[in-house]
Order: C-alpha cells, then structure tokens, then sequence
C-alpha cells in the first residue's frame, strides 16, 4: 500500500477540457476493434508514417534451408535496426532470434506442404492459440489460395484464425498465394484480397499490380506488399517505392532482402521508402552510398 503520509488531495480535474483519449484509430479498418487488437496492430503499423517493414523468413516452413537463410541466427540479428516485424515460424523464433527487443512478430501458423509436392495448396492452421499467445505474437499470418485446389481448407484455417484471434485479440494476417495455375492480375487480386479482408483478417499480404491503387482502394484493411523472387537491387526497391506511393502500408520482403549481397543495405534502403518518403531513386542512391562506404 502506497505511503499515506504527505499525501496530496485531488484537485485538478479540468472540468471544461474535453475527454483525450477520443482519437479515431490510425490503423485501416481497425477503427471499431477492441483494445487488445488495436495494441497489437501498433507494434506492427507505426503510429508516425502509417506503414511497417517486414522481413519475412518463414520460407523454411516448405522450402527447408533456403539460400540465404542458411543461419537464421547470424541473419536476422544483424537486419534487426531495420526491421520492424519479423515473420517467422516459431521453430525459428524460439531457436534462432533473440527473444529481447520490440519487434513486432508476424507468426506463421499455417502449413502442411514441401516444395517437393506438386500442388503447395494444402495447408492446415498448425499453431494452437495458445502457443501464438505464449510467442506474444502480434498477428497471425495464413496462406490463403484462392482459385487453388485448396481454397476451402485455407479459407477454412483462416475463419478459424480469425475466430480464435478475436476471442483473444490477435489480428489475423491473410497472406494471398499465387500458385502456377494462378493468374497475377488486378482482377484477382482484387477478388482475393477483398474475400481475405471480408473474412475478418486485419491485414492483407499480397503482390504488387497493375491498378495497385484499386486493388487498395477496394480493401478495407491495410495491404502489405510481398516482395517475391529476388530482383536487382534497384528494381526491389522500385517495387517498395511504387506500392507504398500507391497505398499499401509497409512490404513484408524476404529474398529481396536476405539474398541481396548486401542484406544490411538493403534493409536500410528499403525502410527509407516505407517510413522517410524516400523514392525509389534516391533509396537507391542511399543504397549505393552505403555500401561504398
Ligand atoms: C509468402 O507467401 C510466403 O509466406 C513466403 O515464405 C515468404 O513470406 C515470401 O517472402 P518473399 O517472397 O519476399 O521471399
């Protein structure tokens, strides 16, 4: 019990000033969740630019050792001032990255296919709530296929995310697959994102397009970039500048960042695009400069 003596007596109670805390939320679509989801949603989005960098390292989930992320342990801490949310599985959470530090956690809990299956559409939601909830994870990130064959389990494991994810206050990320036998045009990532947003997924990670700004028009919830096969340098970074000026509200790269010969650089360049207003030209420009140094 706090010491009595000494204790002053309540008085400022500022009777004419209106109640604060009455802002609208700054997050897409996220104006009516609860607490929890809008704390969560903060460790992710910053509150300043609106937008969030990912790096996303949850290839080994089918892929095994991809190149590149060989020693998880010895990349991901040297990308860490860059990055604001890791996405990962938890094997490569709990065993290879240091668990101090504020970084936003992204967790992989669907999976179920190797790179040796003909068809990478099935999956099954992996991870109990309660283990997300033991990773203090900030959202919930699900492969979504539509159009695949495995539209209804993976619409089928999202519901379930989603579902479990309210109950608890954990937002749930739809990631939207481009599988062979799917097309990459506006229309279907209009039609994609939108089912995943409709839903209930809090965020959507899906790829860059033509008529992007539709595409994130017609979304009720921020959109993540992913940043998909490795690109020169100069053009993964094109591709950051031309979706965050079109809408989206961060990127979640993975081998555009840790299979460039300068990850570190990278990273840095591409955070400049997301959060200081850079463009492409002169994150480029920032990239070069560092790595001559
Ligand atoms: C994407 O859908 C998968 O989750 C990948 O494992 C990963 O996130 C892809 O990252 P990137 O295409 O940027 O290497």
């Amino acid at each position: 019990m706090a010491d009595l003596e000494g204790i002053k007596v309540a008085h400022n109670y500022y009777k004419d000033v209106p109640f604060a805390n009455n802002q609208p939320f700054y997050v897409k679509g996220a104006n009516h969740l609860d607490w929890g989801m809008k704390k969560h949603l903060s460790n992710i989005f910053d509150e300043n630019s609106g937008n969030t960098v990912m790096f996303a390292f949850d290839h080994g989930y089918f892929m095994g050792s991809a190149a590149g992320l060989e020693r998880l342990d010895l990349v991901v801490p040297k990308l860490l001032p860059n990055i604001d949310v890791l996405m990962g599985t938890r094997g490569a959470l709990r065993s290879c990255v240091p668990a101090q530090g504020r970084k936003g956690i992204a967790l992989r809990v669907t999976s179920g296919s190797s790179m040796l299956d003909e068809d990478l559409s099935h999956e099954v939601l992996a991870v109990d709530i309660e283990d997300v909830i033991r990773m203090n994870a900030d959202c919930m990130a699900i492969q979504t296929f539509i159009g695949a064959e495995g539209q209804l389990s993976s619409l089928d494991n999202l519901s379930k995310a989603v579902n479990l994810g309210v109950r608890y206050s954990i937002p749930t990320m739809g990631v939207v697959a481009v599988g062979k036998q799917m097309e990459r045009t506006d229309r279907f990532f209009k039609l994609a994102t939108r089912i995943v947003a409709e839903l209930g997924a809090n965020i959507i990670k899906t790829y860059y397009c033509e008529n992007f700004e539709e595409v994130v028009s017609a979304c009720p919830v921020p959109i993540v970039v992913a940043g998909g096969k490795k690109l020169p340098e100069k053009e993964a970074l094109e591709l950051a500048y031309q979706s965050i000026s079109q809408g989206a509200r961060g990127v979640d790269m993975g081998r555009n960042i840790f299979q460039s010969e300068n990850p570190v650089e990278m990273s840095a360049a591409v955070r400049k695009i997301v959060h200081e207003g850079f463009t492409d030209k002169e994150a480029y420009e920032f990239y070069q400069d560092m790595i001559h140094q």
